[in-house]
């Protein structure tokens, strides 16, 4: 019986264990995960959302506060159409994060940034490119494109020097989205160098609708894999989304996948970055207490822990300071329906119900989306003597995964 160290997956000049440490924003995949991956030769994430934000948390920036001072006349309007970030402040904050993460990594492995579409800061072209580029400045060795269809994305950075040289993959949930970027690409002859298959048990942002339980990610990989061989096209797949095992890993290598793309699990690692009560909610999590939820600004659903404080919450939008969500016209669905929500007979403003001010309560990390199967993380520990649940160390989660047979989770040893 095999494992998953039997195999590797070759990405331009690396040899790797196949396991990749899925991007989770907002900076709950962090530097130091990212490092512990790329330390023991898998792939690990770090992630680009709300960049500004964390800048200054961790680097002690001031790019928060230099965009507040600089709109705060648009507080308490509807339209925020002139709120928009400086274009040169969001290739500092990315530039910034890239480096530092690039410059303390060791090991064989590498370290990607996952940069997400959809996230459209009032300026959808403009930040997406600022991001783009400053992640190939930064030397970050992969740019793995997420939540959309990133039809421009290659074209923003094709005159970049890094542009052949860094590793480019996405992220789809159909082969129908592929092909969408695949066209692009040709034009551009630049194919992508990964493509990650997430199917619906992922965490974080589904790319289905409502029928997601229709949807099987064995059989969306096999039919990715299917039409790259139709195509003549050798590109390293990656199925991400419940992928619980390190036998549930092997079983998708022996399937023809290049590699697994996995991210509930490091959810309750040590260098993760939620803080150790949110973890323990993880933790603790069953399944019932899992949803999948609509209320996210940006269309798309999103599966979390239903405790979560983001929902049914009424906090004033603060898009001067965040507007992470802002489309092109300064528009998100939050505003419009926190607007609209009436206040109660002593005169509070009532639960804004169908959407969630994401931007303010991922900054609090009040959202706790997780995989599917958050509910066995419970499983994958022991209990401390005051009965919470012991935090684990990426490495013990990643060797887990490298070595498990049988469906078996090693469990942490010694105190
Ligand atoms: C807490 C959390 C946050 C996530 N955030 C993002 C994100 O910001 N962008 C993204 O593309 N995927 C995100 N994901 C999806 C993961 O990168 C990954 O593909 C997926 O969760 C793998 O499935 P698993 O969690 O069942 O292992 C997130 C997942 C989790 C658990």
């Amino acid at each position: 019986m095999q494992v998953v160290d039997d195999y590797r997956l070759n990405l331009g000049d690396f040899e790797l264990v196949p396991i990749v440490i899925g991007g989770m924003g907002v900076d709950i995949s962090t530097d130091r995960l990212a490092w512990e991956a790329s330390r023991l030769g898998g792939v690990g994430h770090i992630s680009d959302a709300m960049l500004t934000f964390v800048s200054d948390k961790k680097y002690k920036t001031h790019f928060t506060q230099n965009k507040f001072a600089a709109h705060r006349e648009w507080q308490g309007r509807s339209d925020k159409a002139g709120v928009r970030f400086d274009l040169e402040e969001v290739h500092q904050a990315q530039l910034n994060h890239v480096r530092n993460t690039m410059e303390n990594k060791s090991g064989p492995g590498a370290i990607f940034i996952n940069i997400m579409e959809k996230l459209s800061m009032g300026d959808p072209a403009g930040t997406l490119r600022a991001r783009l580029r400053a992640a190939l400045d930064g030397g970050i060795d992969g740019i793995t494109l997420s939540a959309g269809l990133h039809t421009s994305s290659l074209q923003h950075m094709a005159d970049h020097p890094r542009f052949r040289q860094a590793l480019i993959g996405i992220i789809v949930s159909s082969t129908r989205a592929l092909k969408i970027f695949l066209r692009r690409a040709k034009q551009l002859s630049r194919m992508p160098d990964y493509i990650v298959v997430e199917g619906p048990l992922a965490g974080g942002h589904l790319g289905f609708g409502q029928d997601w339980k229709k949807y099987r990610l064995k059989s969306i990989t096999a039919d990715v894999i299917k039409f790259l061989k139709d195509e003549g096209l050798s590109i390293p797949v990656i199925p991400a989304g419940g992928i619980f095992t390190g036998s549930d890993a092997e079983e998708y290598l022996r399937g023809g996948a290049a590699a697994v793309q996995v991210a509930t699990r490091f959810t309750v690692a040590e260098e993760c970055g939620l803080d150790a009560a949110e973890q323990q909610h993880y933790f603790a999590a069953t399944e019932e207490d899992v949803v999948v939820s609509t209320t996210s600004p940006t269309g798309y659903l999103i599966r979390m822990v239903a405790s979560s404080p983001c929902l049914d919450s009424n906090v004033k939008p603060m898009c001067e300071s965040f507007g992470y969500l802002l489309d092109s016209d300064g528009k998100c669905p939050y505003i419009e329906e926190f607007d609209a929500t009436p206040l109660d007979d002593a005169g509070r403003k009532q639960p804004v119900r169908e959407n969630m001010c994401l931007c303010y309560h991922f900054s609090k990390n009040n959202c706790f989306t997780c995989g599917h199967y958050v509910y066995r993380l419970k499983d994958t520990t022991t209990r401390n003597s005051d009965g919470s649940y012991r935090i684990l160390s990426a490495e013990h989660v990643f060797r887990d995964y490298q070595f498990s047979r049988d469906h078996q989770i090693a469990l942490p040893v010694g105190t």
